[in-house]
């Protein structure tokens, strides 16, 4: 069993791109700018080396005055943090991927990304709302731009050095062969739905085989019903390992080869978050093989219509 301080700083280097991603990231999809501020010192604070950020959420201003904040103090390198931000589905056109990444990396106040994602397969009317919709209220698509040129944008991206890797979110298997077939430069990372309830074994066993990393959200199932953190094989392992549900849930993740995001903005949570350690492997197969609940909870996957982020009308 790794040492508790190897698990938890483990860092998996990306095989495309350059660089090595934090297994353990904290995500920053918090709705109030002064509670996500508050809630990155935090995390930067109890350990935290993994931001995962998007111009959809909004508040990459605030991230960025705690990241500035912090290295302004003396207690973070900007070389130590590893900053993933996302394209939003406005933004596909190859046209306009350079002026997002550059406003992002503004707000963010870093110069450069560790990872920049295309947030969706989906691509929305291009402009600057970010979720345009017709008359009747129904989203509006971009049929004007393939999946395949914007990757070809964020290819021009890490070859001008402005990230140093690159990859994709909400993709299915399909999209994701697609893309990976295409590709000069192939995706390092893929964030996705994953838990225990997700687990996504065969999306998982493409990217081991392809050099991908699979970065899962929604590690303790956002809190949604039903609760992950309250199923009984969690809740026994827990109980057996003197440990909590949520650190069961994160060190699983890490423990069968992902790199993960889970979010809080309670300070108690932040802390219990990062201080995992390995399960023995009798607990990672009753995991596998004791849990018959399989739910989805973000439906982002079939629409590009965000599932957890408030609509702004
Ligand atoms: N690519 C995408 O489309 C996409 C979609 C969704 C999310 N993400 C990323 O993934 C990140 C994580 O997703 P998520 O918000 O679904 O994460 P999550 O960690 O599964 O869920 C967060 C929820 O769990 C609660 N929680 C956190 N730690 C807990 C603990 N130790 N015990 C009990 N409850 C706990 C939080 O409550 P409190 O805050 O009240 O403490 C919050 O309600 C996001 O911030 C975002 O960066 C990406």
């Amino acid at each position: 069993m790794a040492a508790p301080d190897s698990f938890r700083l483990a860092k998996i280097p990306l095989t495309h791109g350059s660089g090595a991603i934090p297994a353990l990231g904290f995500g920053t999809l918090i709705p109030d700018p002064a509670a996500t501020k508050r809630a990155t010192e935090t995390a930067l604070q109890v350990g935290f080396r993994h931001l995962d950020c998007a111009e959809r959420y909004r508040n990459e201003q605030a991230v960025g005055d705690a990241i500035r904040e912090m290295i302004e103090a003396g207690a973070l390198r900007r070389d130590e943090l590893f900053v993933t931000t996302k394209l939003w589905n406005n933004n596909h056109r190859p046209e306009r991927v350079r002026p997002a990444v550059d406003a992002s990396c503004r707000r963010l106040q870093v110069d450069r990304l560790d990872c920049y994602l295309i947030h969706t397969p989906f691509a929305f009317q291009p402009g600057d709302e970010q979720e345009p919709r017709d008359a009747r209220g129904e989203f509006v698509y971009d049929s004007g731009v393939t999946l395949v040129e914007t990757w070809r944008a964020l290819e021009s991206l890490v070859d001008d050095g402005k990230c140093a890797a690159i990859g994709l979110s909400n993709v299915n298997l399909e999209k994701l062969q697609e893309i990976v077939e295409a590709a000069r430069i192939k995706p390092a990372v893929v964030e996705i739905e994953s838990h225990p309830y997700l687990p996504e074994w065969d999306l998982l066993e493409y990217c081991r085989r392809h050099g991908i990393v699979l970065l899962a959200f929604a590690a303790l199932g956002h809190a949604m019903e039903p609760r992950l953190l309250d199923d009984p094989v969690i809740v026994a392992i827990a109980q057996r390992l003197h440990k909590t549900p949520a650190q069961v849930a994160l060190a699983w993740a890490i423990q069968r080869g992902t790199a993960l995001l889970t979010t809080s903005v309670t300070p108690g949570r932040i802390r219990e978050n990062f201080e995992v350690s390995a399960l023995p492997e009798d607990a990672m197969q009753e995991i596998r093989d004791g849990i018959a609940t399989k739910i989805r909870f973000n439906t982002v996957v079939a629409t590009g219509v965000p599932g957890f982020i408030p609509r702004s009308r």
